[in-house]
């Protein structure tokens, strides 16, 4: 039989029958150590559960089939994943260009991380394909870094362009492509080296997991380096957390690809309400809509943000309204969320005052836009 598409592997967990039981459903292991024969040979080939637990493995399997990559690995969260990159593969005197607007958290801890470890960094604007390749240095970079499309403007950089500029400095692109999701986008098709994403967030998708993932385009030193550090720090995904992602990821496809038509067609309803701007790669009217219409398949991802006349009193006023939506962090699960990042950023935020961060879950569209209406109407 043909290949079969992801979506297919990914509602059936790549056909996971349990082989002992006949279970549909993969069994929950909590054991973190494995016994060995009378020879002293592991029995299950497992010795140890900080890389060896047998729950989280199955969510890996099927993580390295959605991105098209040669390996994975879960972490304890989006951070441990996306800080595990810089702390296993740069060294003091090394070179690292970022994005300048990503989530707040990782760009602040990149700053700390580079002045703590004699790191030169280098904050550009990648969705300018003329500002990376200004910022490379040739034998100096290890790491690009890129977002996309990213937190809370959801600008788009060309992953492709962006390899290519990677790769001609002799340094490893790293997607974080939590917003895109692998429905949408999946860069090392693109050329990226390793694909990063928060599985709290959609890859999970009901807001009760906390996890990171990081995908590789080969097994390689570096792959062998990061490999290593998830064992030797310690921050490995518990079994529990693991198989509960793994459900989560079954409905990945239906649940995006929903939030995404959501998404998309509140985003048109609101560019048509007088002193809203509206922040979504799915609209023309976005500077990053070209690329992410080269680069994304099937929709534009389920983020979006606006920006209201009236600053951060008006923004606040919109959120204090909204009845419908919840107000909290996070993104990318069932139940919509808004958010006044620049609030909730603190002293050092990098979002503007008027922006709301909204991220569309699965409830009936014409109640979601009932409620922004209302909202939004309340300002005049
Ligand atoms: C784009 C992006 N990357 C990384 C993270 C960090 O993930 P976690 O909260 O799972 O540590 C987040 C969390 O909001 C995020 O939105």
């Amino acid at each position: 039989m043909s290949e079969r598409s992801p979506a297919t592997d990914c509602a059936q967990a790549l056909h996971a029958i349990d082989p002992v039981t006949g279970a549909i459903v993969p069994p929950l292991h909590a054991g973190t150590t494995f016994a060995r024969d009378r020879d002293y040979q592991p029995i299950g080939g497992r010795i140890y559960g900080r890389d060896e637990i047998p729950t989280v493995e199955p969510a890996e399997r099927l993580l390295t089939r959605l991105e098209a990559g040669a390996d994975a690995l879960l972490l304890s969260s989006g951070m441990a994943a996306a800080t595990a990159v810089f702390r296993a593969l740069v060294r003091p005197g090394d070179h690292v260009v970022a994005q300048d607007v990503m989530y707040f958290a990782m760009r602040a801890w990149l700053v700390r991380f580079a002045a703590d470890w004699n790191v030169a960094l280098d904050l550009v604007d990648t969705s300018r394909p003329d500002a990376l390749s200004a910022a490379v240095r040739p034998g100096q970079t290890r790491i690009v870094w890129i977002e996309t499309p990213a937190n809370p403007t959801w600008s788009v950089a060309d992953i492709a362009a962006s390899a290519a500029v990677a790769h001609g400095a002799g340094a490893r692109l790293v997607v974080d492509s939590t917003a895109a999701t692998p429905v949408h986008t999946r860069p090392i098709e693109h050329g990226a080296d390793l694909v990063m994403h928060s599985a709290t967030k959609y890859l999970n998708g009901h807001g009760d997991v906390l996890a990171g993932a990081l995908v590789t385009a080969r097994i390689d030193d570096a792959w062998r380096a990061l490999r290593a550090h998830r064992r030797d720090d310690g921050g490995c995904l518990g079994p529990f957390e693991a198989w509960l992602l793994l459900r989560g990821m079954r409905t990945l496809f239906a649940r995006v690809e929903r939030q995404s038509a959501s998404a998309l067609e509140l985003a048109r309803r609101l560019e048509r309400v007088a002193g809203v701007r509206v922040l979504y790669p799915g609209l023309p009217s976005h500077p990053g809509h070209e690329v992410a219409r080269r680069q994304m398949r099937g929709g534009f991802g389920g983020m979006l943000s606006i920006q209201v006349d009236g600053g951060r009193d008006a923004a606040l006023a919109v959120a204090r309204r909204l009845e419908v939506f919840v107000r909290a962090t996070s993104l990318g699960g069932v139940e919509s969320l808004v958010e006044h990042r620049h609030t909730a950023e603190g002293a050092q935020t990098i979002s503007p005052p008027d922006l709301l961060r909204l991220s569309i879950g699965l409830e009936d569209v014409e109640d979601l836009w009932r409620d922004l209406e209302q909202a939004l109407a309340a300002r005049r």
